[in-house]
């Protein structure tokens, strides 16, 4: 069944390429209403892209005939659907356990509360300063020290809401890179500083690497008291055990949650810090109502499914390779680099769920960055190079900021929609000419392009949007046929690294590296002694 709206979708694809995107609306006065959806306080337009409404209706039977619903279910419910690791996927569950409890796993439920309410304790003594240093100090800043997922969720989180902090400030440290640990602790006070040492696994050789080095730049100015300071957010308590953590200062959490699915529980734990418990809940409770919505809402009018598809026929169906993510927003710099882990990490993959190769191109390379400072940065490629990138531009209707910046808002909103108009127009060959303008000036347009409104950046609307990516992601793995909840190709380069590791120190000098390798290795050790 598939196969036929595959090929569908294919002859869609072929019509779409003897017109312009523009025509669409020329035929249909209501496209934008169409083509766009409105869930509570977000609005969606996907109408200028070069689906018309006969590939709308084949991408959505397309959908409906993937069983997304059925493995939606199965997600909520707790079904080992991360076959490759036998395991469940229950980040849904860290922002459901306390309301909409969609799992009917009340022991579940009942270990998040326990969990939840320690932690939020934690936070609550730190933040008030019923729980003080070891030297008697209120906890001024916060160090996060974790890599990946444990450090993108709390550092796009603890960014985007900056306006609501009232705690500790925090800083994140993630690199091996030695500038990246040593450019934040040279500038705090070891009396007023508390880690956070953040791993899933607890074997993230940057982390532990970072970890240690934290725990000699404490204990060497205060003493082994200094373990005081550090707390750790794990799947592994024996490892932060071994680390010399209190057990009562380590924060766990299950193995059916992913690395770049977890800001919703433990690891967010900088996030409560920074803007307590009652903003957290708003962000988790934002996450919980696109549950609701992504569980109960049929296809068409389903915000995860409808983004989805538009990724699908995007990347596999036009074969467009890469997706630009455009937040028209400072405080989601970091949404970008999130992405990337979440939907290349999740998708970037060319192996089914059957263990069969792929012949069609799955998840796209994910990049971008901030507008407008994107204009002045990329946005000619997005315009005159031979490469067609869709683009999703966000944009708050609202900035968080004084009403006395209102005109610089407004400008971020007519930036926002000039570029994505011109993506779609460009400037016709004809104009060019008149303009007695040679080709150099002339732009192709007909380049898709969706924008995603929220009403203003709030802990509830940023859950709300972060759940929307993640269903996203689920999604579109569901469509091609891939495990979105594994990341097997990480492991290659991190035994190499081992081995190569050994062989520098001379631990195991017949290991099979390539004579690049060696050679270069060795050119490396002779700049390092020459100085
Ligand atoms: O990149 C591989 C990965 O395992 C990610 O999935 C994860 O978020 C990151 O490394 C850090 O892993 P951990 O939280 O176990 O230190």
């Amino acid at each position: 069944m598939q196969k036929i709206y595959w090929d569908l979708l294919k002859k869609n694809h072929e019509e779409s390429k003897k017109r312009r995107i523009e025509s669409l609306f020329e035929s249909d006065e209501n496209r934008f209403r169409k083509f766009s959806l409105k869930i509570e306080d977000l609005y969606f337009d996907y109408s200028k892209t070069n689906i018309d409404p006969l590939t709308l209706s084949n991408l959505i039977k397309f959908a409906e005939n993937s069983e997304i619903m059925k493995n939606v279910d199965a997600m909520f419910n707790g079904d080992k659907i991360n076959v490759t690791e036998n395991r469940s996927v229950l980040h849904t569950a860290l922002r459901n356990f306390q309301t909409r409890k969609f799992n009917n796993l009340d022991s579940i439920n009942k270990k998040l509360q326990v969990r939840f309410k320690s932690i939020s304790n934690f936070c609550n003594h730190i933040r008030s300063g019923k729980k003080k240093s070891c030297s008697g100090d209120y906890f001024t800043d916060v160090v996060n020290i974790g890599i990946g997922g444990s450090e993108l969720g709390p550092k796009l989180v603890t960014s985007a809401l900056s306006e609501y902090h009232d705690g500790p400030k925090i800083h994140f440290v993630s690199n091996i890179d030695s500038s990246d640990i040593n450019k934040i602790i040279k500038n705090l006070d070891p009396r007023k500083t508390l880690f956070v040492l953040s791993s899933k696994s607890f074997t993230t050789i940057e982390t532990i690497y970072n970890s240690k080095t934290a725990i000699e730049w404490v204990c060497s100015k205060l003493g082994s008291d200094g373990m005081k300071h550090f707390v750790a957010v794990c799947a592994s308590k024996e490892k932060a055990l071994d680390l010399g953590v209190f057990e009562e200062n380590i924060f766990e959490f299950e193995e059916w949650v992913g690395g770049r699915f977890s800001v919703w529980g433990p690891i967010g734990l900088p996030v409560m810090l920074a803007i307590g418990l009652n903003q957290f809940s708003e962000f988790l409770d934002g996450a919980s109502q696109i549950d609701y919505h992504f569980k109960n809402e049929e296809a068409s009018k389903n915000l995860p499914i409808t983004l989805a598809l538009i990724g699908f026929w995007h990347s596999t169906i036009c074969n467009y390779t890469s997706r630009a993510i455009l937040p028209y927003e400072t405080k989601l710099q970091y949404l970008p680099t999130y992405l990337q882990q979440l939907d290349m990490e999740s998708n970037g993959k060319s192996v089914n769920l059957k263990g069969e190769s792929i012949s069609y191109q799955t998840a796209p390379v994910i990049w971008g960055q901030i507008g407008t400072n994107s204009q002045h940065a990329f946005f000619q490629f997005l315009h005159q190079s031979s490469q067609i990138i869709p683009c999703e531009f966000l944009l708050g209707a609202n900035c968080i900021d004084d009403s006395y910046y209102e005109k610089h808002h407004l400008q971020l909103i007519i930036n926002c929609l000039a570029q994505s108009e011109a993506l779609m127009l460009g400037i016709k060959k004809e104009e060019t000419i008149e303009r007695k303008r040679n080709l150099h000036h002339y732009c192709h347009g007909n380049r898709p392009s969706t924008i995603l409104v929220y009403k203003q950046l709030t802990p509830r609307i940023l859950g709300k949007l972060l759940a929307l990516f993640e269903h996203r992601t689920f999604v579109e793995g569901l469509l091609w046929n891939v495990n979105s909840f594994d990341q097997w190709g990480v492991e290659l380069g991190k035994k190499l690294a081992t081995k190569l590791t050994e062989h520098f120190n001379k631990k195991n000098q017949n290991q099979n590296f390539s004579n690049s390798t060696l050679n270069l290795l060795y050119e490396i050790r002779k700049l390092k002694n020459n100085g």
